[in-house]
């Protein structure tokens, strides 16, 4: 009887998009219009256990203790032909896969699945990839994937090159450059499960929404500011142009033709609640920011942050805030604690 030929665990973090990837100019080869920055996250993790075995007849792929539906199980079984492709493996493989917070809901959670899946499956596989190749990897998982492979501050390059060459995510700024940086994620009630997979809705705001243009015509000089305010550790910079940014994400996916709406009526009070904050403070005192979900991000300075979370906390609707940090990226842990 043929043995499992090759196991491995990998655990990886969301991350939230300070500059948002929203549109593919190559979508076979994930090649976006513009650049991306993030910050990945500590303490939420995805945790992922590849076991390839000659003895299966088809991939098996659980998800939080249920087999994976039809759509996310397809997108880890076309990385797993990848991955074996690579390594001249014919196994099947199973696939068990956590994650520590709630699943698409706007918490990332296919960056940190699909960049614990790159690692996982891999190392695995038998390949040894180094970090800007898994980022490569997990990019044809999820874009987002690519920049959870680093920790801190990441940002995904686009490129120029029509074969991708020059397109891939390095880390600006390692997990200990800000640490009195915050994220207060504000979990909202009644969240809505992703509808629309992120890149079939990006597709569809670059076909119809006319902001989009406007969008990446702005975005270099955007771009810049942020990385400079966030070498500097300069919230007072960082934080109006988070939220500059986050509008215009918002305003391409409103005038998306279906329109897209990821808010609920509590993530929008919290976007007011915010500009009250700041509006009475005379300064910036937190950022808002949300991907493509519900839940809020607030960007706050460690010596304000309790007096933020407090007002957030007033808001109806809202859930539960963890106070995050930068935190450090995908990396192998031991078979024992497998997920
Ligand atoms: C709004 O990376 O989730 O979060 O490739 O379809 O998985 P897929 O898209 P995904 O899109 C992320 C969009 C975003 C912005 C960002 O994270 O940069």
């Amino acid at each position: 009887m043929p043995r499992p030929v090759g196991a491995a665990t990998f655990e990886a973090p969301p991350n939230i998009a300070l500059v948002k990837y929203w549109g593919l100019r190559d979508r076979a080869r994930v090649l976006p219009y513009n650049s991306s920055i993030s910050m990945t996250l500590d303490r939420l993790r995805s945790r992922t256990t590849v076991v390839f075995d000659p003895r299966l007849d088809d991939d098996v792929v659980q998800l939080n203790g249920d087999p994976a539906r039809p759509g996310p199980r397809t997108a880890v079984v076309r990385l797993l032909d990848r991955v074996r492709a690579m390594a001249g493996v014919a196994a099947r493989a199973r696939v068990r896969s956590r994650n520590n917070f709630p699943t698409a809901s706007g918490l990332a959670s296919s960056a940190s699945g699909f960049a614990a899946l790159a690692g996982a499956a891999s190392f695995a596989a038998g390949l040894r990839l180094s970090s800007a190749e898994l980022s490569r990897l997990a990019r044809f998982g999820s874009g987002s994937a690519c920049r959870s492979i680093f920790g801190g501050f990441v940002e995904w390059r686009a490129g120029r090159r029509p074969d991708g060459g020059d397109s891939g995510a390095a880390p600006l700024a390692p997990p200990g450059h800000w640490p009195t940086l915050l994220d207060l994620v504000v979990q909202v009630r009644g969240a809505p499960e992703k509808e629309v997979r992120s890149q079939d809705a990006m597709e569809r705001t670059v076909r119809t929404s006319p902001a989009y243009g406007r969008r990446l015509a702005a975005l270099p000089r955007r771009l810049e500011a942020i990385r400079r305010a966030i070498r500097r550790r300069d919230a007072r910079s960082l934080f109006p142009l988070v939220m500059e940014e986050c509008d215009s994400f918002r305003e391409v996916c409103e005038t998306t033709v279906p329109k897209l709406d990821y808010l609920t009526p509590a993530s929008r009070q919290v976007l007011a609640l915010v500009r009250r904050i700041n509006a009475e403070a005379g300064r910036p005192v937190a950022a808002y920011t949300h991907d493509a979900g519900a839940h809020v991000h607030v960007f706050v300075e460690a010596r304000d942050a309790r007096r933020v979370r407090r007002r957030l906390g007033e808001v109806d609707g809202v859930d539960r805030i963890r106070s995050l940090r930068a935190g450090s990226g995908a990396h192998r842990v031991r078979a024992a604690r497998s997920a």
